[in-house]
């Protein structure tokens, strides 16, 4: 499987507080059936608290880790970019990060309400060339409010990625059962783990999405969601139909 969204990085945001954590994240990561994972630091953290370079620096440690393991998992870098008025020129100066240099970038939409340069800040950086993968949709109260507003980003050729916990309750029934119907009526592309921690409820977990994506709309399509969407993504070759 394939995992675009993880917080992995050692003491950079809400991750894991020290690289041994980082590690063991990592290797339940590979347990569990992962073989490439992106590490998404938040776009924020990163520039407040230290710099791209460090963050790039630190997943050079843990690639070293993983080889002196012999762990069969390829690390890679990303971010998860929360959206704002100056995201495209985030973008631009090379503050915010696409999913391993590709034109793919994971955007998190603002958890509450609905700011006005959301629309506006999405096109222009379809504009740009950058595909906005949007983050855990079930979370974002826009698209709870309405999930219609979802099916119009996809249709302006967005990605949508869940979260692999949201299918089985992590973050409450209401979000499980709206995630379900996200999933039913064929709008979501990639199942994430957005792990944070390597056991518990926050871990890097895609298999337990996978199983129950699969009971909604078969293997073939929840596969395709951890599997064949978030490889091509990461490969830079995903095609928008
Ligand atoms: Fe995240």
């Amino acid at each position: 499987m394939y995992d675009i969204h993880a917080h992995i990085l050692p003491q950079i945001d809400d991750g894991p507080r020290s690289r041994n954590e980082s590690l063991a994240m990592i290797i339940e990561a590979s347990r569990t059936g992962v073989k490439t994972l992106i590490a998404t630091p938040h776009m924020k953290d990163v520039n407040e608290k230290t710099s791209v370079k460090h963050v790039e620096s630190l997943l050079q440690l843990l690639k070293q880790d993983v080889k002196d393991l012999n762990l069969n998992i390829t690390l890679k870098i990303g971010m998860e970019n929360h959206l704002a008025s100056d995201s495209p020129d985030m973008f631009a100066t090379g503050k915010s990060l696409t999913i391993n240099s590709t034109k793919f970038a994971l955007i998190e939409l603002p958890f509450f309400g609905y700011p006005n340069y959301v629309d506006d800040t999405l096109y222009q950086l379809i504009k740009n060339g950058i595909v906005p993968v949007l983050a855990h949709p079930e979370r974002i109260e826009l698209i709870q409010n309405n999930p219609a507003k979802l099916e119009a980003f996809l249709d302006k050729g967005m990605i949508a990625q869940i979260t692999s916990g949201s299918l089985i309750g992590q973050f409450g029934q209401e979000v499980k059962s709206f995630t379900e119907m996200l999933v039913a009526t064929g709008l979501v592309h990639v199942i994430g783990s957005d792990c944070h921690r390597p056991f518990g409820r926050r871990a890097p977990d895609l298999h337990i999405g996978f199983k129950a994506a699969a009971r909604l709309v078969g293997e073939l399509k929840a596969k395709a969601m951890v599997y064949d969407n978030p490889k091509s993504i990461i490969n830079g070759t995903y095609k928008i139909c």
